[in-house]
């Protein structure tokens, strides 16, 4: 049982809907460890009382909060200030407070960006495929352009959403390094060493057997993948990529990881803004444990 006293500081998450956020193990788990005074409690939020919401929280003294589907853009409106990154994407994940208002952040790609540098993959510099175009994607495409990637192709069933979201990464950044492709034009890439990241909800479970693209000769021409998917824990699209001809990332064996590490650390980056601390290796392991516990899931 947590000791909550009058210093406690109160962070919250809101949503709709928030029962199954693991976010409050997450917060909870890192306040214990990092022996913070910091109690994190999930908040149902309707669409229509957003604002109500952000202000009252504000009027409540509460510390940070985090922000989930479906309110990630429309909670902007409600802000003091933006980071100018999440203000591009559109989206934010995280609220600091600050002079007369929170000011939001969008840690869900610093959240992807920490999973690839542990795992040495770089951005920079290199080919990406984005499956997908949904609001994932979009924060994606955006971290790939500020990461000054070579060429960033997103894929998606319906090509429009692509390629607005190519339009407004070319038209943010200056360039034109984004392009848009629907799905079913795979065949189109014909590099041999692309990064892919996969943001379709094909392949979540219980649709184990689903992947977005089938074709073994898509997944030989990509050196690293990221499956943005953690449930299961291993997805068919990670699957076929790591039973694909080639060679990986370092010149070894093809890696292809999960959402997890992403979740883990959008948390962990918003836990640091909040309280202006840095959590340990050591420390994220320990939370990445707990999630994983309090999820059912194996590595
Ligand atoms: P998020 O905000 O988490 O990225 P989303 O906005 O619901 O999620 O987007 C889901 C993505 O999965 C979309 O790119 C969607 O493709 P469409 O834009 O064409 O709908 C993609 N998706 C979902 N089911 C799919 C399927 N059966 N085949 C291919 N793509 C699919």
């Amino acid at each position: 049982m947590r000791n909550i006293k009058g210093t406690t500081k109160v962070c919250a998450i809101i949503g709709n809907p928030v029962e199954h956020s693991i976010s409050p193990v997450l917060h909870n788990t890192l306040a214990d460890i990092c022996g913070i005074d910091l109690a994190y409690v999930p908040f149902l939020v309707e669409a229509d009382n957003i604002e109500s919401a952000i202000k009252g929280a504000y009027s409540l003294n509460i510390f940070g909060m985090n922000v989930t589907v479906p309110h990630k853009s429309s909670v902007i409106n409600a802000l003091a200030d933006i980071d100018p990154l999440a203000k591009s994407i559109g989206a934010v994940n995280t609220l600091v407070r600050a002079e007369g208002g929170y000011k939001g952040y969008n840690t869900d790609i610093l959240g992807l960006k920490r999973e690839l540098d542990e795992a040495d993959i770089s951005l920079f510099g290199n080919e990406i495929i984005i499956l997908g175009a949904g609001g994932a994607a979009r924060a994606i495409a955006f971290l790939c352009a500020s990461e000054k990637a070579s060429r960033i192709h997103i894929l998606n069933r319906t090509v429009e959403k692509a390629q607005n979201i190519a339009f407004a990464v070319n038209e943010h950044f200056g360039t034109d390094t984004a392009d848009a492709l629907s799905i079913a034009d795979y065949k189109r890439l014909t590099g041999n060493s692309y990064i892919c990241i996969q943001t379709t909800s094909v392949g979540l479970y219980p649709h184990l057997d689903e992947a977005p693209v089938e074709d073994m000769d898509f997944y030989d021409r990509i050196k690293a993948g990221v499956d943005i998917i953690y449930n299961p824990t291993e997805t068919k699209f990670m699957k076929l990529l790591k039973a694909s001809s080639g060679t990986g990332f370092d010149g070894g064996a093809k890696k292809a990881y999960n959402g997890l590490k992403m979740l883990l650390y959008q948390g962990i980056s918003a836990f640091e803004l909040w309280n202006n601390l840095s959590v340990s290796s050591e420390q994220a392991a320990v939370v990445y444990e707990a999630m994983k516990r309090e999820m059912g899931l194996g590595d």
